[in-house]
């Protein structure tokens, strides 16, 4: 076959996913098999739950990312050997889940005789922003927001991150995830609180932002988590009615605020011209509108991943590992998982 022609797998979480690429960056498939319902009733991810959906839903995923991809390029049939490699997110990422996309990969890899790629989750989700904009170029400033991360990056070039701080207990998605949990919303809790919130009013009480002024770019979380919390358990023993809508739009209102003001900050610091947003609360419509706002009166560019891509994915694995084919940055068989893996060392 003359195309070029990528294979990735996503598994770090909840989502089996795998995706097709061609040399110019082309997804010719993006597929995404969610456990959530499996997850739901347990109020977040049951790590032991999520490796053994994974291993189960695998082979038919990249069957199917094979087939839809032979399917938008013309030909009958699609095959590992077909591919020029073959990559995986081998970090950060739950270690149970992350081994069953790694295994399969390097077991794919090895069988058609093709490079295995490894593959950041982090970067991954910077690299979402390409899907709609493939334009998109470094110097930039990078927000990545999703269940298990809340941190702004530099990024210097693609493959060149400095992290300019990130949160020092629950990430942003965590946040939501546990507010709707004691609002008793169900899981995940970020879509629910966000269209609850479209209902409500930001300003009916006044959450704390946290670490707005601390001087740096780090985030705290927790704090606003237990401000909600203790304000429901306040409400209900006064008797008085819960206003669902105008705590979720307070909630959020809080998290966006400390979000955008930082975000200024680093874009201010770095001097960046271009502003970008990654994970799965990059979703989120109020903080999408406040970053519009923000950008324009900084006179910066705003890229924002569309909708599907911010929560996880294998098309955004599949641009990262291009990257990383084009400059012939291969990982060996022996190449291993890890639950941590700093995005400042991604190359
Ligand atoms: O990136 P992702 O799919 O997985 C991780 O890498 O963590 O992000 C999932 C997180 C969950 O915490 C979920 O509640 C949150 O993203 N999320 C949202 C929205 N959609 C998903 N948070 C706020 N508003 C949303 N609309
Ligand atoms: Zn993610």
């Amino acid at each position: 076959m003359g195309k070029t022609l990528l294979l990735a797998f996503e598994s770090s979480c909840d989502e089996t996913a795998a995706a097709v690429v061609d040399g110019e960056g082309r997804l010719h498939s993006d597929v995404v098999a969610s456990q959530i319902d499996f997850h739901a009733r347990f109020g977040g991810v049951v790590p032991e739950i999520a490796s053994r959906k994974h291993i189960e839903a695998i082979c038919g995923v990249a069957q199917e990312g094979l087939d839809a991809a032979a399917a938008s390029l013309g030909i009958e049939r699609l095959r590992f050997r077909d591919l020029d490699a073959i990559a995986a997110t081998y970090a950060p990422g739950l270690v149970g889940a992350l081994v069953v996309g790694v295994a399969f990969a390097k077991g794919a890899a090895w069988g058609a005789d093709v490079p295995f790629i490894g593959v950041n989750h982090l970067e991954g989700h910077l690299y979402a922003n390409k899907i709609a904009t493939p334009d998109i170029e470094p110097p930039m400033v990078v927000s990545l927001v999703s269940g298990g991360h809340t941190m702004l990056v530099h990024v210097r070039d693609w493959g060149d991150y400095e992290t300019l701080g990130s949160t020092i207990d629950d990430a942003v998605g965590e946040a939501f995830d546990k507010v709707a949990k004691a609002l008793g919303l169900g899981y995940p809790g970020g879509p629910i609180i966000s269209k609850l919130a479209a209902q409500g009013n930001p300003k009916a009480v006044r959450f704390p932002r946290a670490m707005m002024h601390s001087g740096d770019l780090r985030f705290s979380l927790s704090g606003l988590k237990t401000a909600v919390i203790t304000y429901i358990q306040k409400e209900r023993a006064a008797g008085n009615e819960l206003n669902m809508a105008d705590i979720a739009a307070s909630f959020q209102q809080a998290v966006v605020d400390v979000q955008v003001a930082k975000a200024r900050t680093a874009l201010r610091d770095t001097g960046a011209r271009e502003f970008c947003l990654g994970g799965g609360v990059a979703a989120n419509p109020a903080l999408r509108g406040a970053y519009q706002d923000m950008c324009r009166q900084e006179g910066v560019r705003l890229t924002m991943p569309p909708l599907s891509s911010c929560t996880d994915n294998a098309g955004m694995i599949s641009l990262v590992a291009l990257d990383r084919y084009r400059s012939g940055k291969f990982f060996g068989l022996d190449a291993d998982v890890q639950a941590h893996a700093p995005l400042d060392d991604a190359y």
